[in-house]
């Protein structure tokens, strides 16, 4: 028996089988709207909203005593989110912590890694990764007295969509010192093979990096078998964070004791901390990483999300979103392809992350349109509109009437209306 067919019933059906249903209450859904945004900034819940709540009334309460005197321990409040963002990513809770955001920790990393000599002094990136990682890289190897036309390597995409892992390993030629990648390609939605990566890499005696910003809470990790030496991510997309929240840095066990490149005084022993030393001592952990003083009310909307997935398993959560896209994909051959819709994404489930990438001459403007519909997607240049039904609060019905009004807009021609300009957030 086939998995899907075209009807409400089957939408129905669906949903009424899925062990995640229940998780879409803890989530302020708005009525009527269909949001397929969660890759950029999930949704806010009850559970972030509370964890706010009560962080601002315990600085009410405990003024300067909020670090030490409060119920929760918010002097190690990033201890707290890193074990709870480790059990995602099956890492140590001592590997990851919270701090800055992604782009700064991309600057940490690699601060504290890349050290070039004359014969090894390449960073390898992709063509397609996300702009801010190749800006933090080209201004590291800047502070590294090199030309990043020179040391910066980038591996070419064959289609403008998809990076080959075999011209990866390729590139992982001797002058490399090390590679930083992402973990789901921003725009295609490729996942790449990051245990393959990392083999090859340190086979190479390369260090290598992932940004996780696309796979962190929707893609079931596992950095026991991965083994890559650091990891970034944000964590207001899939996760729902919260706008700008804080961001999570992972840094392999085998790196303890390390300086970072960037040292701070949260980075500094706790023990010793308030002893106000000259001399840094890092903590034994990920929590080194930490330079100034967290962000309690920010990292508060976090702590409440995470909370939510403290009760699922990530392997729930990765079965779910790998139906619920290949739900997408399926009516999307079969009720859009007529349209001129593409599917921009790789197909296999070992291949794909969170969202599908739907392809189309006229993007801009069916993107505008579906918004003047009630719906919710991105778009990302030149022509992807990006669909992101998250599992933790989307229905298979929203999938179901998404493409229904994706058929009526093309039908009536409704996105003629709008201008195919993008606005300056898209
Ligand atoms: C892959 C990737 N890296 C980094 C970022 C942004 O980093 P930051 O948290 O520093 O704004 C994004 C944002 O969409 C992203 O998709």
């Amino acid at each position: 028996m086939r998995e899907f067919n075209t009807s409400l019933e089957c939408a129905a059906a669906l949903d009424k089988q899925d062990p995640l249903a229940h998780v879409r209450e803890r989530f302020y859904v708005k009525e009527g709207q269909i949001y397929m945004d969660g890759n950029s900034l999930g949704l806010c819940s009850k559970d972030a909203e509370e964890a706010v709540l009560r962080v601002l009334s315990d600085w009410k309460e405990y003024a300067i005593g909020v670090w030490s005197g409060a119920p929760t321990n918010y002097f190690l409040y990033q201890d707290i989110l890193g074990a709870k963002l480790a059990r995602l990513i099956n890492a140590d809770p001592e590997e990851v912590t919270v701090c800055t955001n992604t782009t700064v920790n991309i600057h940490q990393a690699i601060a504290t890694f890349y050290n070039p000599t004359s014969k090894r002094y390449k960073i390898l990136v992709d063509e397609l990764n996300f702009p801010t990682d190749r800006y933090a890289v080209a201004s590291q190897v800047r502070l590294k007295g090199y030309d990043p036309d020179e040391a910066v390597k980038v591996v070419q995409s064959r289609d403008g969509r998809i990076v080959e892992e075999d011209d990866i390993i390729a590139a992982m030629t001797d002058d490399v010192a090390l590679v930083l990648l992402p973990g789901v390609l921003y725009r295609s939605a490729q996942l790449l093979d990051l245990a393959r990566l990392t083999r090859e890499a340190h086979a190479r005696g390369m260090i290598i990096g992932f940004d996780l910003c696309h796979s962190i809470g929707a893609v079931d990790h596992d950095f026991k078998a991965i083994d890559c030496d650091f990891a970034v991510w944000c964590n207001y997309k899939y996760l729902s964070g919260g706008p700008g929240a804080i961001a999570g840095l992972y840094i392999n066990r085998r790196h303890f004791g390390l300086i970072p490149g960037l040292a701070g005084w949260q980075g500094n022993r706790k023990e010793t901390q308030f002893d106000m030393l000259p001399e840094f001592e890092p903590v034994y952990g990920a929590g080194a990483w930490q330079t100034g003083t967290q962000p309690l009310l920010s990292m508060a909307a976090t702590e409440g999300a995470l909370s939510i997935y403290d009760k699922l398993s990530m392997a729930d959560v990765r079965a779910k979103s790998l139906k619920i896209t290949a739900y997408l994909m399926y009516l999307i051959d079969e009720k859009l392809a007529k349209y001129g819709f593409t599917i921009g994404n790789p197909r296999e489930d070992a291949r794909r992350g969170g969202h599908v990438a739907l392809e189309h001459e006229d993007a801009v403007r069916i993107n505008e349109a579906l918004k003047a519909r009630g719906v919710v997607p991105d778009f990302r240049p030149p022509r992807v509109i990006r669909l992101a039904p998250v599992a933790l609060y989307c229905s298979y019905t929203d999938v179901y009437s998404l493409v229904n009004i994706l058929v009526d807009i093309m039908e009536t021609k409704e996105y003629e209306k709008f201008s195919s300009k993008r606005g300056t957030v898209a």
